[in-house]
């Protein structure tokens, strides 16, 4: 394993794809559908990348079933249910996009489900006006990933599978590639690029119950985008998603999709009381995913739970037919997971950490960073969802920008006269997978991640505090001088342990940046429930920017045009319960 023996591969290309997921590969199709070269490498095979998880459905104001819905209707819920920290410019060009995104999928061959007239179906999901959210099955994400990825093979993108990058090389603040190595073989890669697209997803693994699955999410693109020079926007707000299986362990946090609700599922507590008609007695299943989880955790944590501290979401009332053909997924998943029937029997679920709503800093015209030529989109990315992000808008956003940052990417380089290049900050990415190889102390990486993840989950949950968020710190403190002493032990399987390592330094500064975020926001408003603040501040009705450098900065939001405000009604806080 020593450095003499390392086989490096040298690859050029003119936009690197660092992500394989949904935005990663509609950003690489749109550059090869121009003629750009293009290079797409992810951590995992593309056909499993973390897109393949999302369930419920995609977003777009197509009023195929609701006619009175429009683009600026879509903008006006997002907006609202972000609690304002949304940036209007950034909710625009989605919204306005939006219908574009669907009928690109559609050239790709994307099974929509469809009513019998032909037209896309579509769904409520919570706090949208109309219906609005296209689906396929509750398997949508999958069936996006299998067009994306259908699509590239078709326009022979290359895609480098199980490729990690540990660094963005950079040279005067212009980005000029990446380096990584090869999961299972070691050998590294130095990937020359004149601009660079991340698309590696967001920070929400750093929870004990979430959504991700083992080693995705781990905060990459924050560590990669930070130790560039980029900056991150709201860290802090994270959305809980209200249903997480419990049982067994080792799938704690695996997704109910909304779609449950969507399709007339109720929630109960052990008294049998249908507890959201308290919360948002309009709403109820369908109110916003903050709420919801507030109010289920509020439910728990005030002694009404399960025994296994949950609630019930019960979708056993459905017809059957119902079930199998809009909630596959959730019927496969309990059955696979605790041999139970939710034709018959109510699933046993609680919140779970799902989505980073905020992420690198990006321009919201373009999706550029701090950093010249370097580029940030899908969870990597911030300006879309504030405070609380409608379900169905994730996936509409990484069709919308994945085809934007393509055209932006190109365009820089197009722009360059020249390619700058540093031995340095090569030799730098080399000496750091170098220095781990050499590491032999007695720390477990994945000890550490648990540490993490723990002191996350007891700190920065749900509902947090200042001296919760603060012995978090101090925790971390200790978890980072630990951090020093750890071994690296690639095997015969393969250097999984030092993808393990990369994933641990990701995840301590994704936790530092929400933690210094989280204290910063000294008030509560949609995910981030502070019960020393429990009221929204309207001086806090702003984003906050991190990097290691200056700490937390204020950044003000720019105002809301007038056809997308007049849609806007008032966001009312009754029914928010903070302990
Ligand atoms: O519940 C869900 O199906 C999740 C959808 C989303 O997060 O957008």
């Amino acid at each position: 394993m020593s450095a003499s023996h390392t086989v490096e591969k040298q690859i050029s290309t003119t936009v690197l794809v660092i992500g394989t997921g949904g935005s990663g590969l509609r950003a690489a199709i749109e550059l090869s559908e121009m003629g750009v070269d293009v290079l797409a490498v992810g951590k995992r095979p593309r056909s499993d990348a973390h897109t393949s998880l999302a369930a419920g459905g995609i977003n777009a104001a197509l009023g195929t079933m609701d006619e009175g819905d429009s683009w600026q209707q879509h903008a006006a819920d997002t907006i609202k249910e972000s609690y304002f920290l949304a940036n209007p410019h950034t909710v625009e060009i989605v919204a306005r996009g939006a219908a574009q995104g669907i009928h690109d999928l559609e050239r790709y061959g994307m099974g929509f489900a469809r009513e019998e007239d032909g037209r896309i179906s579509q769904r409520f999901f919570g706090a949208h006006t109309f219906r609005r959210t296209a689906f396929a099955g509750d398997y949508t994400g999958l069936e996006i990933q299998r067009s994306l990825v259908a699509r590239a093979h078709q326009l022979n993108v290359p895609i480098l599978d199980e490729v990690y990058i540990t660094r963005l090389l950079v040279k005067n603040n212009q980005v000029f590639g990446a380096y990584g190595f090869d999961l299972n073989t070691g050998t590294r890669y130095l990937i020359h690029a004149d601009a660079v697209v991340l698309a590696a997803g967001g920070h929400n693994r750093i929870w004990r119950r979430t959504s991700s699955r083992r080693d995705e999410n781990t905060g990459d693109s924050f560590r990669l985008a930070v130790d560039a020079g980029a900056r991150l926007r709201d860290p802090e707000l994270v959305q809980f998603h209200p249903s997480g299986i419990i049982e067994p362990e080792n799938a704690a946090g695996t997704l109910i999709s909304e779609a449950a609700r969507g399709e007339g599922g109720v929630l109960r507590n052990a008294l049998g009381e249908r507890f959201m008609e308290r919360y948002d007695p309009v709403r109820k299943e369908l109110s916003t995913r903050d709420r919801v989880a507030l109010a289920a955790f509020t439910e728990i944590k005030e002694g009404r739970g399960t025994p296994n501290g949950g609630v019930w979401l019960d979708v056993s009332h459905l017809p059957r037919e119902v079930i199998m053909d809009r909630l596959p997924r959730v019927y496969q998943t309990m059955m696979e997971a605790q041999m139970l029937d939710i034709t018959t029997e109510p699933i046993e679920i609680a919140p779970t950490a799902h989505y980073s709503m905020g992420g690198v800093w990006v321009r919201p015209e373009d999706h550029s960073t701090d950093v010249d030529g370097l580029y940030a989109i899908g969870e990597a990315s911030s300006g879309l969802h504030g405070a609380n992000r409608l379900g169905g808008n994730s996936l509409i956003e990484l069709m919308v920008f994945g085809r934007i940052v393509a055209h932006a990417a190109a365009a820089f380089s197009a722009s360059l006269e020249a390619q700058p290049r540093s031995a340095d900050a090569l030799a730098r990415a080399r000496a750091e997978i170098d220095d781990l190889l050499a590491a032999d102390g007695h720390e477990n990486v994945r000890a550490l991640q648990r540490a993490i993840r723990n002191m996350m989950t007891e700190h920065a949950g749900v509902v947090r505090d200042e001296d919760g968020l603060l012995a978090g710190l101090a925790k971390l403190d200790v978890i980072e001088e630990r951090m020093l002493r750890v071994g690296i032990h690639p095997d015969i399987a393969g250097y999984h342990d030092l993808a393990h390592a990369f994933d641990l330094k990701a995840s301590a500064l994704a936790a530092r940046a929400t933690l210094e975020t989280a204290v910063e926001r000294r008030e509560t408003r949609g995910c981030h429930n502070r019960s020393d603040y429990p009221d929204m501040d309207p001086a806090l009705q702003l984003n906050l920017v991190w990097s290691p450098s200056a700490g937390v900065v204020r950044e003000s939001i720019p105002e809301i045009p007038e056809e997308i405000a007049e849609l806007i009604t008032e966001v009312s806080t009754l029914g928010k319960l903070v302990e």
